[in-house]
């Protein structure tokens, strides 16, 4: 059984109107990381994080999956071997277009945290500093996103599926941020073709056998139609 691991980025999302972050104008260009994305900035201003957020909740709950995200579940639907997703993102545009074997390496914006106690349940659309966790009651509630300086979540699963599939295929990610960046490398090692489908060329485009370069709305349904073409 063919095993393909697809991974994605900001990039993927972007023709569903959510902001990538290293782009012209992206969330990096009017939000400084150290204060929005380390549990440094947290513990300095929780509010100015939950807000941040909140914001993008908000974005994403008001986006709608594009022709990349449903093609890359009519893959899952219909390929004769397995499809596993493996995102950067933490929108739920991949599930909401069907795709079912998804993993969030950087957590999940419709998730909270608490940073007590590690229980995790459903976030509010506005999550306030006051919440408390209904667990163990303590007032520490965070979103369940993974952070710099933190290790992403399912490492362990993720280099399983890279050093046993077939196929490893990235899109819509810039490859500046590591352990996500590394991972064609050790897909290559074990053997697997490495494809890239993205905008530009990202910061490891050498690492990969075939890079084709477009609009994700593009490109992705074709790649798709032409794995399918031989392997329904
Ligand atoms: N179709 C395909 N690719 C696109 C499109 C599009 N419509 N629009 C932009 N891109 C590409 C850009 O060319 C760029 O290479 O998507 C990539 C987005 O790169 P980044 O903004 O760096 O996002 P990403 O690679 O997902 O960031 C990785 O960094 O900030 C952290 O935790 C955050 O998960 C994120 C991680």
């Amino acid at each position: 059984m063919e095993k393909i691991v697809i991974l994605t980025g900001a990039g993927i999302s972007a023709e569903s109107g959510l902001g990538t972050f290293r782009d012209e104008g992206g969330l990096w260009a009017a939000h400084r990381i150290e204060d929005v994305a380390t549990p440094e900035g947290f513990a300095r201003d929780p509010k100015l994080v939950q807000n941040f957020y909140n914001m993008r909740r908000a974005q994403a709950r008001e986006a709608e999956p594009n022709a990349a995200h449903y093609a890359l579940a009519k893959l899952e639907r219909e390929f004769t071997g397995e499809v596993t997703v493996v995102t950067q993102n933490v929108d739920g545009l991949h599930e909401r277009a069907g795709s079912q074997n998804v993993m969030h390496m950087h957590g999940f914006l419709e998730g909270a945290l608490c940073a007590g106690c590690g229980h995790r349940w459903p976030a509010p659309l506005n999550m306030k500093i006051t919440d408390r966790c209904p667990k163990c009651k303590e007032v520490a509630t965070r979103p369940d996103i993974v952070w710099f300086g933190e290790m992403p979540y399912d490492m362990e699963e993720i280099w399983d599926h890279l050093r046993s599939c077939d196929y490893f295929v990235s899109v819509g990610t810039s490859g500046n941020v590591y352990p996500a960046a590394a991972f064609v490398q050790d897909a290559a090692r074990h053997g697997a073709i490495t494809i890239e489908l993205n905008l530009e060329p990202s910061a490891v485009v050498s690492d990969f056998a075939e890079s084709h370069c477009g609009k994700a709305s593009d490109i992705v349904p074709e790649w798709v139609e032409k794995m399918l073409s031989v392997r329904r």
